[in-house]
């Protein structure tokens, strides 16, 4: 038997005729506009209000957004048809959803820094301290506390010095090259072109990330044990909260102010 289901009401990008076929036991799966094979980065830029469905299904689009959606669910080993249903979900996009709108840089850099910066500076000692309590309780029944604890404690160093080094270099020269005029030649740096910077920035991303898909794998996605206390509940939910937010953070960089500032560059002389 073949079914084939239309989904009217996806976002932009999915639409038109999204379709997959059902067929016996074998799920099989045609879609028209190509989803499968668009960067993870390209759709969440189409709507952002994918993320949390990503985030769910530990699909990371913004250290891994160069992967498709078809490479990014196998890595995971989800299905994707799964992923296909709720985003269709989530509905037609509004026109204010839209990552492209960010066309002042200086606007997007203290959106970075007061939103997610800030975020990283409050959450990071609340979960670390919170962990510490859960594996001095449970480190016993649990161990894979230990690592995890472990594992956070080298993710928070690794961003917070990243911050300071984006805040302090990176941002600064950004903000100078958006108030140099058209025609104008291009500022000094001490690090010659914008592209070195920035690729240490994206290396530092990647290994954040590979950082993060260590802590959901040791915590099965961030689902505390069925025994859980408060604590222990409150400490995996902030941990995948922790994820989200970096995961959000991120992406703003490495696609949309980081190709923009590498542009803006290009354009001076
Ligand atoms: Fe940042
Ligand atoms: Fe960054």
């Amino acid at each position: 038997m073949t079914v084939v289901i239309t989904l009217p009401a996806a976002p932009r990008i999915l639409s038109p005729q999204l379709s997959y076929r059902l067929s016996g036991e074998v799920f099989s799966m045609s879609v028209s506009s190509s989803i499968l094979q668009t960067r993870l980065a390209d759709l969440v830029q189409d709507d952002p209000r994918i993320t949390p469905v990503l985030d769910r299904f530990g699909l990371d689009y913004c250290c891994r957004g160069y992967r498709t959606l078809q490479e990014a669910s196998i890595d995971q080993h989800v299905a994707v048809s799964d992923v296909l249903e709720e985003l269709q979900a989530i509905g037609p996009r509004p026109d204010t959803c839209d990552a492209a709108a960010w066309t002042d840089l200086p606007g997007l850099i203290r959106h970075i820094v007061t939103r997610h910066h800030r975020y990283v500076r409050e959450h990071q000692p609340v979960l670390q301290a919170l962990l510490d309590k859960l594996v001095k309780r449970h480190g016993a029944g649990h161990p894979e506390l230990i690592e995890v604890r472990v594992l956070f404690e080298s993710l928070s160093e690794e961003m917070l010095q990243h911050m300071n080094k984006e805040e302090n270099i990176l941002f600064p020269y950004i903000e100078t090259l958006a108030n140099t005029s058209a025609g104008q030649s291009r500022p000094p740096s001490p690090f010659g072109t914008i592209l070195n910077p920035i690729r240490a920035m994206e290396q530092e991303h990647l290994e954040a990330g590979n950082l993060l898909e260590r802590l959901r794998a040791l915590t099965s996605a961030y689902q505390a044990p069925a025994d859980a206390c408060m604590s222990y509940r409150l400490c995996f939910e902030g941990l995948a909260q922790f994820e989200s937010d970096l995961h959000q953070h991120v992406y703003l960089e490495n696609y949309v102010l980081f190709p923009r500032a590498i542009a803006m560059e290009g354009a001076l002389g």
